[in-house]
């Protein structure tokens, strides 16, 4: 598995005051948005692409475009839709799938409650969008589910993650000859007891949406 870790100080900046508990909702959704447009420019970086003619007002010129079939997006509700319009709007052709999941704040294991994906992942980059990865059981269960769908390349863009989260996907992941790509703001210190990122930024979700 492939884990990048965006190393610049315009992300660090802005994690910085994503975690501040000051931080109140519209500001914590303006910086999750802006985040994500900074993150996508690694994470759409072996977007597939064909050659496209074009004539500049001086001469022809071979450019490129998105290749078909476009690139399917996926947030992981809730938290995941603060990430989805600042990735549209870098990938505005992509077409939008949803995945709700929720996490039992006592066992930590996970449930899917929604989805609304194209039958057929076959051929489609899927870029998956959740904030956090914490213990990892969601973005397991999620890269499991893409699978069963057919989709054989994906790459999952998150703002924080934990160590341990990290280790567990990649733990899931190693029997597979499937390449699994995660692109994080930053990996934080450790989970504490109760299954949340310390530093962190407490809870995504509710702070996003209430
Ligand atoms: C949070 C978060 C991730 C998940 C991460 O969602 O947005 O989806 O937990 O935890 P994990 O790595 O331990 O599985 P939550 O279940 O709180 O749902 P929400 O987005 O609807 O708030």
């Amino acid at each position: 598995m492939d884990v990048h870790v965006a190393d610049h100080p315009l992300i660090a900046h802005k994690l910085t005051y994503l975690r501040d508990k000051r931080t109140d909702s519209p500001t914590f959704r303006r910086l999750a948005d802006e985040l994500v447009t900074l993150l996508a420019y690694e994470a759409t970086r072996e977007v597939r692409t064909e050659p496209f003619e074009i004539e500049t007002p001086v001469a022809a010129t071979t450019g490129i475009k998105l290749a078909n079939p476009k690139p399917i997006i996926v947030p992981i509700l809730r938290a995941g839709l603060g990430m989805l319009e600042g990735m549209v709007r870098l990938l505005p052709s992509a077409e939008v799938g949803f995945l709700g999941m929720i996490r039992d704040e006592q066992t930590l294991q996970v449930s899917a409650y929604a989805n609304r994906l194209p039958e057929d992942l076959n051929g489609r980059q899927v870029f998956v969008l959740d904030p956090m990865l914490a213990t990892g059981n969601t973005l397991v269960m999620a890269i499991d589910y893409l699978r069963t769908k057919g989709a054989r390349d994906i790459t999952c863009v998150c703002l924080l993650a934990a160590p341990e989260g990290i280790k567990h996907v990649e733990s899931e992941m190693t029997d597979s000859d499937i390449p699994v790509k995660i692109v994080v703001g930053t990996i934080d210190e450790r989970l504490n007891e109760k299954g949340y990122i310390v530093p962190g930024l407490g809870d995504a979700g509710d702070r996003l949406y209430g």
